[in-house]
C-alpha cells in the first residue's frame, strides 16, 4: 500500500499563480545569491577529491581555483571500495557544479579552507561537548568519512531552498533547481549510508553511528540561531514524517519539506562561531563574496484512505495496489518516504485548491508492462513489483525520479517566491527520496535479480532508456552504470545520481512526464499507472 503515495509526485506539477507581475531580469541579487554558494562547493569539491583521489582542484581543474590557495590539512581517506567510488562521484559532481556557477555568474578565487584533521576533530568535540581521545579523523576509515561528509552537503541544500524564493530570474532559478537537485542527492546517499549502519558503534569512542548525527545537527541548530532546522537519522517519533516514525533517512519541517537556511545561518555554522561575522572553522579568513563579506567589513575585517482520508478528496482507491514483502531497512526507509509524501500533499494542498485523487493502477500487471516494454520482450513468469525488496525497489526506481525533473522544470516557470518555497522544500524531499533508492540498488547492482539473468544496473538502464524514449525530449536520464563519457565530469562509470554535463539535475516539462508515466509516449493517450488520466488543469488539457 506505501508505494501508492509515491504517485501523487505528478500532482505537484500543477501550476501556482502569484498576483505579483515578476521580473524577467537577472537581478544583482540573484548574482549574490548565486555567488554565495560557491563557499560551499569548493569546501565540498575538496573535501571529495582529497578523500577520494589525494589531491585536489590545483591538479584536477587549477582554473576553477582562480587563483585561491590550496586548502590546509587535506588529505586521501582510507576508504572502502563502494565508500570511495561514491565519492569520486561525488567530487567530479562537484566540479560540475563550479562550472556550472561560474558559467552563469563571475564568482570568486578559492577562499581558504581548512580540511585538517584538527579543524573536524574541533567541531566533533564541540559537538559532544568532550575532548575525543584520539581526536576524531575524518580520515581514518569510511566510518569517519561519511560521519564528515554528513557535515556538509546538507548545508549547501538548505541554503539553495533559502534562496530560492527570492531568485527573480529564470535562468537562475532553473541553475539553482539543479544544484539542489544533485546537492539533496549527495546528502540522501550519504545519509542512506549511514542509516543501515545506524546501530554501528564508531570505535573507540563508543557512540553509535546515529549519535554521531543527531550530536552534529544538534550543534548545527544551536549555531544557526533558527530553531530546528536540521536532524539526526533517528528521531522522536513526533519529529518523524507524519509523527509516525522514528526512522528519519531525510530530513523534512512538518510538511516533510526541506528546510530553509539564510547565508547568515550558514555561515554561522560553516564557522562554527554562531556569529556570521566571526569566522573559524572551515574557513579561517572567512568566506568570499559580497553577502559573506559583508558581514566581514563591518566587523573591520574581511496508503492515504486509511491514513489521510481528507487528501484523497474522494477520488476512487488505486487498483491493484498491496503490501509488499520487503526486508526490514527497506519496509522502514519506505514507511517514511510514505509519511513523506503525505506531509506533500498536505503542503501542496495548504497552498492550492487540488483535486481528488485520480484513478490510479498499481497492479502487478501494470509494472509487469513496463518492464516487458523496457527490455522489448514478454518476462516469464511477469515482474512482480511486491514479490522482494530488489523488485520493490526496482519499482520504486520508476517514480520520484520523475517528479524530481518535474519540479527542476517548474521551477524557473513559478512567478511567486511562496511558490518557489514551496518548490524547493518538495524537490529537496524528492531528490533525496530517490537518492536513497539509487543508494540502495547502486550498493547492489551487481546482484542478479532471479529468474530474470539482469542485474539491478541493467534494469536501471532499461527502465532509464524506457523513459527517455517515452519522454521524447532526448537523455534526461540515466541508470546506475554508464558510458564513462556519460559520468560525472567524463570521469567514472559509476552513476549513483543522475546528472547533466554539470551534474545538474535534468528538468521535465509536463507533457514529458506525462508522456512516460502514460506509457504511451503521448500526453493525449491515457495508461500505464493512469488509465483514465491524470487529474488537473495541465493534464486536463491534453485530452
Ligand atoms: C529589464 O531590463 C531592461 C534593460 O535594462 C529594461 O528596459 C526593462 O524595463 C527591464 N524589465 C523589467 C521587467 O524590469
Ligand atoms: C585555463 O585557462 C587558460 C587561460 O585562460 C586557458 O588557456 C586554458 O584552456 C584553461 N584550461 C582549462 C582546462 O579550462
Ligand atoms: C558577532 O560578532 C561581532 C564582532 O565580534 C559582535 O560585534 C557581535 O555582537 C556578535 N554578535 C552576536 C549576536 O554575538
Ligand atoms: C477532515 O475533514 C473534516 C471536514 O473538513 C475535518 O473536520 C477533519 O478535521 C479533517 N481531518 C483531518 C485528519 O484533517
Ligand atoms: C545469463 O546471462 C549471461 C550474460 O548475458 C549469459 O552468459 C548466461 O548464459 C545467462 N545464464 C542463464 C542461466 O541464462
Amino acid at each position: 500500500m506505501v508505494i501508492v503515495v509515491f504517485f501523487f509526485n505528478f500532482h505537484h506539477l500543477q501550476v501556482m499563480s502569484c498576483p505579483d507581475p515578476a521580473t524577467t531580469n537577472c537581478t544583482d541579487q540573484d548574482r549574490k545569491l548565486l555567488e554565495f554558494p560557491l563557499n560551499l562547493e569548493y569546501l565540498e569539491a575538496e573535501f571529495f577529491l582529497f578523500g577520494a583521489l589525494g589531491f585536489g582542484l590545483d591538479k584536477v581543474a587549477p582554473n576553477l581555483t582562480m587563483g585561491g590557495p590550496s586548502p590546509i590539512g587535506a588529505q586521501k581517506a582510507n576508504l572502502d571500495p563502494l565508500t570511495r567510488d561514491i565519492i569520486l562521484q561525488f567530487a567530479w559532481q562537484e566540479v560540475g557544479h563550479l562550472r556550472a556557477i561560474k558559467k552563469t555568474v563571475k564568482g570568486f578565487a578559492r577562499p581558504q579552507l581548512d580540511l585538517s584533521k584538527k579543524a573536524f576533530a574541533k567541531v566533533m568535540d564541540k559537538a559532544f561537548g568532550v575532548k575525543f581521545v584520539p581526536p576524531f579523523n575524518p580520515y581514518a576509515n569510511s566510518y569517519n568519512y561519511l560521519i564528515a561528509s554528513y557535515l556538509v552537503p546538507y548545508v549547501g541544500l538548505t541554503g539553495y531552498v533559502g534562496a530560492n524564493p527570492k531568485l527573480q530570474c529564470p535562468a537562475s532559478r532553473k541553475l539553482v533547481a539543479g544544484l539542489l537537485g544533485v546537492e539533496s542527492g549527495q546528502d540522501a546517499v550519504i545519509r542512506g549510508m549511514l542509516y543501515a549502519r545506524a546501530a554501528h558503534i564508531v570505535y573507540p569512542y563508543g557512540v553509535t553511528v546515529a549519535a554521531f548525527t543527531d550530536k552534529i545537527s544538534d550543534l548545527r541548530n544551536k549555531l544557526g540561531k533558527a530553531g530546528v532546522k536540521d536532524e539526526g537519522l533517528v528521531v522522536p517519533k513526533f519529529m518523524g514524517a507524519e509523527g509516525q516514525v522514528i526512522g528519519n533517512v531525510l530530513v523534512g519541517n512538518e510538511f516533510s519539506l526541506s528546510f530553509d537556511r539564510t547565508p547568515e545561518e550558514i555561515l554561522r555554522i560553516v564557522y562554527g562561531s554562531g556569529n556570521e561575522s566571526v569566522p573559524g572553522g572551515f574557513y579561517p579568513k572567512g568566506a568570499d563574496g559580497e553577502i559573506a563579506k559583508s558581514y566581514l567589513v563591518t566587523v573591520g575585517r574581511v496508503g492515504l484512505d486509511k491514513v489521510a482520508p481528507n487528501l484523497t478528496m474522494g477520488g476512487p482507491s488505486p487498483l491493484g495496489a498491496q503490501k509488499a514483502k520487503l526486508d526490514r531497512l527497506t519496509r522502514d526507509v519506505v514507511l517514511q518516504f510514505a509519511w513523506q509524501e503525505v506531509g506533500h500533499l498536505r503542503a501542496i494542498k495548504k497552498r492550492v485548491k487540488g483535486f481528488a485523487r485520480p484513478q490510479l493502477d498499481l497492479s502487478k500487471k501494470a509494472f509487469a508492462e513496463v518492464m516487458d516494454k523496457a527490455f522489448g520482450k514478454k518476462f516469464v513468469p511477469p515482474f512482480n513489483p511486491y514479490a522482494n525488496s530488489y523488485n520493490y525497489l526496482i519499482a520504486s526506481y520508476l517514480v520520484p525520479y520523475v517528479g524530481l525533473t518535474g519540479y527542476v522544470g517548474a521551477n524557473p516557470k513559478l512567478q511567486c517566491p511562496a511558490s518557489r518555497k514551496l518548490v524547493a522544500g518538495l524537490l529537496g524531499v524528492e531528490s533525496g527520496q530517490d537518492a536513497v533508492i539509487r543508494t540502495m540498488l547502486y550498493a547492489r547492482a551487481s546482484h542478479i535479480v532471479h529468474p530474470y539473468n539482469v542485474t539491478v544496473a541493467a534494469f536501471t538502464n532499461k527502465i532509464s532508456e524506457l523513459r527517455n524514449k517515452l519522454g521524447k525530449a532526448g537523455l534526461k536520464d540515466e541508470g546506475l552504470l554508464v558510458p564513462i563519457a556519460k559520468g560525472a565530469e567524463g570521469k567514472v562509470l559509476g552513476n549513483v545520481l543522475a546528472g547533466d554535463e554539470s551534474s545538474l539535475s535534468f528538468d521535465r516539462t509536463p507533457e514529458e512526464i506525462l508522456r512516460i508515466v502514460y506509457g504511451s509516449g503521448n500526453e493525449r493517450v491515457p495508461g500505464g499507472f493512469y488509465p483514465k488520466g491524470a487529474n488537473g488543469e495541465i493534464a486536463k488539457s491534453y485530452y
